[in-house]
Formats: C-alpha cells, sequence, structure tokens
C-alpha cells in the first residue's frame, strides 16, 4: 500500500470511467481498479460510471443498465476506492457533459467517426452492420465531453482507447483555436503495466462470454471456475512437459500472486514436467481466496447499505457538477454562443 505523500502544489487531473453493463470483474481488477486506489493517494481523480455511453448499445436494456449502476459503485467501494479522496460521479447527472457533447459534434465529421478502429471493432463484433445508433457512432465525442468537461490532462485506459484519446485532443485543439487561447488542456493516455487478463477460458475475458471471474464470487465459485481454466491441452500426465504461455492459471498467477519467485519456480517444474494442474490449480485458488475474501465480505456488507452508497454517488455528482459546468462556460464562449 501507498503511503500518504506530502501534497504537492497542484495534483494533476485524472479521469477516468466504466460502462455500467454489469459487475465488475479480476480483469478490471488486474488491468484499472488496482491501480486506481494507488492513484488516489498522488491524483485528484475521478471516476464516472458512464451510463449514458452503456445505452449506447443498451437502449433497449435501460433497467439493466440502471441497476449496474450499484453494482459498479459496490465493486469500486469494495476494492478501496476512497470517495474522500476520489470523486465518483454518474455521466446522466451531470448534464454539462451532454450540452458539451452537442457542441463536440459540430468539431467532428461523420467519416472521422466510422473511421475510428476501435468503435468499427465494436460495431463489427456486435453485428449492427448498417444500423448503427448514431448516439453509437458518437460515444468518442461524449467520451471526449467527459475527459474535457473535469479538465484531464491524464485519462488512465486500455490501448483500446487511445483512438478516444487522439480525437479528444484534436477536438479541444479546435476549441482553444477557437478562442484563440487555451481553454483546454491537451490530455494523454496512461497505459497500465500490466497485460490485459485473459478470459478463463484463454479468450478475451468478457461478462456476455461468461468467462471473466466476478469481484463478488464466492470461494466455491472461484474454485469451480479456477478448475475449469484453460491450461495446456498437451498437458494430459503429470510428467509431461507443459506450456507456460497462453497458460490462463499462469497468466492469473503472474499478475495476483505476491510471491512472484514461487511463480518462477512453478514454471519451471510445471517446463519441466513433473507439475499437475490440480496442485497448480490449488495454488491460484488460495491466491485469489485470499485477494477476494475482503473485498467480497466489504462488498456484501456495503450492498445491505444500499442508501448509503446512492448517497456517495450522490455527493460525488454533486462535487463534479461544479468543474463540469464551468467547462461548458468556458466552452460555450469559445464557439461564441449569446450570453442571456
Ligand atoms: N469507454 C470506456 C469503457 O468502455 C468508459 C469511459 C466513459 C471512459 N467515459 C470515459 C474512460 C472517460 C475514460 C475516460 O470502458
Amino acid at each position: 500500500m501507498p503511503t500518504q505523500s506530502p501534497a504537492p502544489a497542484r495534483r494533476e487531473t485524472i479521469l477516468t470511467g466504466d460502462r455500467p453493463t454489469g459487475a465488475l470483474h479480476l480483469g478490471h481488477y488486474a488491468g484499472s481498479l488496482r491501480n486506481r486506489v494507488e492513484l488516489q493517494d498522488t491524483h485528484d481523480q475521478t471516476i464516472l460510471v458512464a451510463d449514458l455511453q452503456a445505452l449506447t448499445d443498451n437502449a433497449g436494456r435501460a433497467t439493466d443498465v440502471r441497476e449496474n449502476v450499484l453494482e459498479v459503485v459496490l465493486d469500486y467501494l469494495a476494492v478501496g476506492i476512497d470517495p474522500a479522496r476520489t470523486t465518483i460521479a454518474l455521466q446522466s447527472g451531470l448534464p454539462a457533459l451532454a450540452e458539451l457533447t452537442v457542441l463536440y459534434l459540430n468539431l467532428v465529421t461523420v467519416s472521422r467517426l466510422e473511421r475510428n478502429p476501435t468503435v468499427k471493432a465494436e460495431i463489427a463484433q456486435r453485428g449492427f452492420e448498417r444500423d448503427v445508433p448514431a448516439g453509437f457512432l458518437c460515444y468518442p465525442v461524449s467520451q471526449a465531453a467527459d475527459i474535457t468537461g473535469f479538465r484531464a490532462t491524464l485519462v488512465p485506459v486500455g490501448e483500446d482507447q487511445l483512438p478516444m484519446i487522439e480525437l479528444t485532443n484534436e477536438i479541444v485543439a479546435r476549441v482553444n483555436r477557437m478562442a484563440g487561447c487555451e481553454v483546454l488542456p491537451q490530455c494523454r493516455a496512461l497505459l497500465s503495466s500490466t497485460p490485459r487478463l485473459p478470459g478463463l477460458d484463454g479468450r478475451k475475458a468478457s461478462k456476455s462470454l461468461g468467462n471473466a471471474l466476478p469481484l463478488g464470487a464466492p470461494a466455491e465459485e472461484i474454485r469451480r471456475l479456477v478448475n475449469a481454466m484453460y491450461t495446456d491441452p498437451g498437458h494430459v500426465r503429470v510428467t509431461d512437459p507443459g506450456r507456460v504461455e497462453g497458460n490462463v492459471v499462469f497468466a492469473y498467477l503472474d499478475a495476483f500472486d505476491p510471491d512472484t519467485a514461487a511463480v518462477e519456480e512453478l514454471k519451471t517444474r510445471y517446463r519441466r514436467g513433473g507439475l499437475g494442474d490440480v496442485a497448480l490449480k490449488q495454488r491460484l485458488a488460495t491466491v485469489l481466496e485470499e485477494l477476494l475474501a475482503p473485498i467480497r465480505e466489504r462488498r456484501a456488507e456495503l450492498a445491505a447499505r444500499r442508501e448509503d452508497v446512492l448517497e456517495i454517488l450522490r455527493e460525488g455528482t454533486a462535487r463534479a457538477r461544479g468543474v463540469t459546468s464551468q467547462v461548458l462556460e468556458a466552452v460555450r464562449d469559445a464557439q461564441g454562443l449569446l450570453r442571456l
């Protein structure tokens, strides 16, 4: 755990977010949540629960999105995100972001949006073909509103979000050019140093594939999912040499086992032959149970205090309203709208 560093004169502003499409899983923990817990000591951090962005491809499932807002906030609090140090805000509770989006939409062309490689891949993945919701094509613009609405300069994201940062900076440059001065700061991505955690079956971890381990999973579920993990199909007998690369159990041990020397030794034994999958999986199940037991417990406690959790989100959103409204005013002026 990082110790509280002496407050520097001015902390850098971080904005990050998640679409509330389901409870968060171990992949989120390794890829972002763990970092956020550390960053809250050194940065001015806001986490946005991006419910409007979730609606861009879930318009017919608004109830799910609404219910998942609370799930995601529970996950944040359970892993140690502290509302006193991190602002947790609800996107739909910040109308300034929606207004910024409307202004930014005029600064971006449709063909520019259609070229976004992440959006392209998502459109293919979801089978939208020609029926892409306009809001979906435009969500990167709304994301630019999220980032600039907080004057964030640092955005911790995965590689797939780099096109969003690039687009944001194009919009920032246009607004500043229009204003003739720096109204908005440029931002940069903070890429996680940990490799993306694979799904339990070796494919990309995703809620819809059901191949991810939820943070609130009970002990029996952890054991069951670990036992079903993909290892090395060529490693049939304990004495056979096994492959470590592409082996999901090792990917998880690398991500979560604090004893890295022991993991290296297991890899050597596994490669040589003589280490069975059962023993290996037992170790991983123990490691994960140690990590997740306190998270699960805290999550259950908080889930029983629904109103308190909502109050945390209400307070964070209220705090976020100040800065986002100021930014909106500045961009309205830059655009030259009439002030009444
Ligand atoms: N697009 C992000 C995701 O799918 C969520 C998100 C919304 C976000 N607004 C953001 C991320 C602003 C970083 C900054 O996970």
